[in-house]
This record gives C-alpha cells, structure tokens and sequence, in this order.
C-alpha cells in the first residue's frame, strides 16, 4: 500500500520551511511596530459564521468549503479565511470593551476546495490582520502601509497595489441596479454563472475570469462614479494619505473581491511573475460585519497574505538555503563515544550546532557522514586523543585541520 497526500495539499519540507520561517519572523517584528498582537482561532468553525460572514451567493461558500458533519450532528466547516473567524471571536469574547483601536494578526492553514493549479491550493497558508474600531481613512493607510513595509521587509519590492472603494450601504443599492440595468441588455450572452450571480450578486459579475463576459462587461457603470459623498471623501482621504507615505498604487474600479462582508476600500496586491494566481494579498474594509455578528456597531478592516505565493517569489529570487551543523563529533571506540556525546551536548547546551555519530562505523565513513550533512567542522575522538586530552579537529570545507584541548573546545568552535 502506497500513500499519497491529497490533491491540492503540500507538504512543506526543509529547505523551503527555512524561507517560511523567516517570512513569518519578519511579519511578526512588523506587526509588533504597529501595535498587531497574535490572535489564535480555531481551524473548525460552526458553517453558520462562514454562510453568514463570507456571504451565500460567493464562491467560497457555494462551492469551496470543506463542509461536515461532526458526530453530535452540527454543521461544521473548515476555515476558508481567517477573518469571519476573528470577528466571531471578537465578539464572542467582547473584545469591543478593550480600547480601541484593536489589532490582531494570525498565521495558519485555510482551505477551499478550488481546483489545484499553481499558486492554488486546497490546504494554503495565509498570514492575515485585522483593525477594529477605527473608521477615518487613517486606518486604511496605516494597515496598507503596513502590508507595504512587510512585503518590502521580506525582500519583495515592485509589487502592484491595487485600490477600489465598493461603497457601503448607502451607495450601494443604486450601483447594483446601474449594473443590472446595464447587464440585462445581453444577460443570455453571459456564461450560466454570471447569469445566476446576476440574481444573487450582480457585482460578482465583474470578477468573472471567463472571457467572454470580460468583453460584454466593456463599458459597465463602475463603482467609484456611483459612490455617495461620504465614501467618495473617504476614498479620496485614502488616496492621499497613500501619496503622502509613497505607497505606490493604480485604481482597479474592477476589484470587487470574492467575498461579501467588505464596504469601501479594497485592494489587492499583484505580481507580474506569478501567472493566473497573481494576488499575493488582498483585503479591505468590513464595516458592517461585527454588527452582523451580533456586535455593536464597529468598523474593521484587515487583509491577508498567501504564503505560498510570497514563498514562490522568494525562491524565484534565491534558492532556499539549507542550514548546516558547525561540528560533527566523529569518535573510536566505546569510551570515545561516551565523551564524544558529552562534548555534543555540551557545546548544544552553549548554542553550538553538534552532531553525533551515533557510534557507527570507521573514521572514513563517519567523514563522509560530516561532509554529507555539510558540518563546518569535524572533531575526531580516538583513544590516544582521550588520554592527551587533545583532540583533533578538521575543517571540512578547506581541509584544515589542528588539535584542540577539551577544556577549550567551547571557545574553540564559538570563535569559529
Ligand atoms: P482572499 O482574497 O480570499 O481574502 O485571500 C487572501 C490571499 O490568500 C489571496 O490574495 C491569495 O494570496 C491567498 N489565497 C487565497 N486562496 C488561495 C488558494 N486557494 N491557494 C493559495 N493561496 C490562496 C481573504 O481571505 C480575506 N479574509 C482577506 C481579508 C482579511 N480581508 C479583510 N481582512
């Protein structure tokens, strides 16, 4: 019997954990400067807060999740995003009567069952945050300045941001009915899921990959010539703060996002080198969405990151390097191995990577074993180097070598 992992879920081995681990660590210093603390939510949800969060009519809940039933008969879905979650919890544990603004950031697994290609998967990674209680466009640039530094911290410049504002209640009616109005003209010439979007989410329409409907919707009302005044100074407030910090941006009156909780500013940020997939992070406001949890009235906006992507820019630029042990303790005989061990696990004690040879083999093979595992240096152990107190060293990489006393082997390999 022979096992595979499912379609559409990676494994993440060494080297490229190594490329991860730093983007996480670099988050993580960012985050910290703007006041982000870490926020952990359960992968396993209620379907209700997805259904009711993300929207019924998107594609996340219509066709994507990983929906259940547990054995005491509930609903339960497997997280598709990260933000529904935080504002349940936010809620649910009164975060609200914290002061405000708060600010959170998560890391995990989310799933979709989307159709595996590159840079999409069933099982991917997003390192995501979320602002509450603040409603002046200030937020709004701070956390896109936010995503702008993170990016460029972690070694990915030239990035495209992508801006829209999609109105909020007031605007939004009137827009919907320009687009119906606008669609209905050659609605049978639309593929069968736009005409059905037509029905539940007109503005989902916009979005639509298939060609064809990107020609029939050349011309159609777009949402910044119908916003009412209070998003349209808004929106305008965003774009200047975004001037004044030169966080380089274009306006895609097309970006209307695959979920429905966002209201005025969305955005995404694209890569030219990334083929179909290309947004490495997208986000926005969702102003509504803790009242509709249940919660007072509380503006929010956040956005997340899609690991594998940013990883996949981050091999393209340079390959993952594997870290390498600085010493391989290679030892003859019984008594050898005994303070070979000890010597490994005194210089691990002081912060120095040690192998062991786990007492196999002659001295040739155990060489090999150091040269295969690229450790800096070898620290050979024999009989004769016991009863002197003297070992010998070798370096690998420029065949060195010399002796050592035991006594200072720690400062040895610390200065080395
Ligand atoms: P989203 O646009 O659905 O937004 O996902 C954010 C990012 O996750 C995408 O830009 C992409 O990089 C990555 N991503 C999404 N689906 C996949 C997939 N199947 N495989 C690999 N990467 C993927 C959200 O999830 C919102 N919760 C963002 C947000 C936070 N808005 C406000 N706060």
């Amino acid at each position: 019997m022979k096992y595979s992992g499912l379609k559409g879920m990676e494994d993440i081995l060494p080297p490229d954990i190594h490329v991860w681990q730093a983007v996480e660590a670099t988050a993580r210093t960012i985050f910290a400067r703007y006041g982000f603390q870490e926020i952990r939510v359960p992968i396993l949800e209620s379907t209700d807060i997805f259904t009711r969060g993300i929207g019924e009519a998107t594609d996340i809940v219509e066709k994507e999740m990983y929906t259940f039933t547990d054995k005491g008969n509930r609903s339960v879905s497997m997280r598709p995003e990260g933000t529904a979650p935080v504002v349940r919890c936010y809620v649910e544990k009164n975060l609200h009567t914290l002061a405000s603004p708060q600010k959170y950031f998560y890391t995990g697994p989310m799933f979709r069952y989307e159709r595996p290609q590159k840079g999409r998967f069933r099982q991917f990674y997003q390192v995501g945050a979320e602002a509450f209680g603040v409603a002046t466009p200030a937020m709004d640039a701070e956390v896109i300045s936010m995503l702008r530094n993170l990016l460029e911290a972690i070694g990915l410049g030239g990035l495209n941001f992508e801006l829209n504002s999609i109105g909020c209640a007031e605007c939004r009616p009137a827009y919907r009915q320009a687009l119906l109005d606008f669609f209905s003209v050659k609605l049978g010439e639309y593929c069968p899921d736009c005409q059905r979007r037509y029905e539940t989410n007109p503005l989902r329409i916009l979005d639509c990959k298939v060609a064809r409907c990107g020609e029939l919707r050349q011309g159609a009302p777009t949402v910044t010539g119908h916003l009412c005044e209070g998003c349209r100074t808004h929106f305008d407030e965003v774009l200047s703060l975004l001037n004044a910090l030169k966080v380089p941006h274009t306006l895609n009156p097309n970006l209307v996002r695959g979920l429905d909780y966002y209201t005025r500013t969305t955005f995404e940020v694209t890569s030219e080198h990334l083929g179909a997939q290309k947004a490495v992070a997208a986000g926005g406001r969702y102003d509504r969405l803790v009242e509709e949890f249940g919660g007072p009235a509380t503006p929010a906006i956040g956005f997340a990151i899609g690991m594998e992507r940013i990883v996949t820019l981050l091999k393209d630029q340079q390959e993952p390097v594997q870290p390498e042990p600085v010493v391989f303790v290679a030892t003859l005989g019984k008594e050898a191995e005994i303070e070979g061990f000890r010597i490994v696990e005194t210089l691990r004690a002081r912060g120095i990577w040690a192998e062991q040879s786990y007492g196999a083999g002659s001295l040739k093979s155990q060489l090999r074993r150091a040269d295969r595992i690229g450790a800096a240096f070898a620290l050979i152990i024999g009989e004769n180097e016991l009863k002197a107190g003297l070992l010998q060293w070798k370096n690998m990489k420029k065949g060195e070598q010399g002796e050592v006393a035991v006594a200072d082997v720690v400062s040895f390999f610390q200065t080395n």
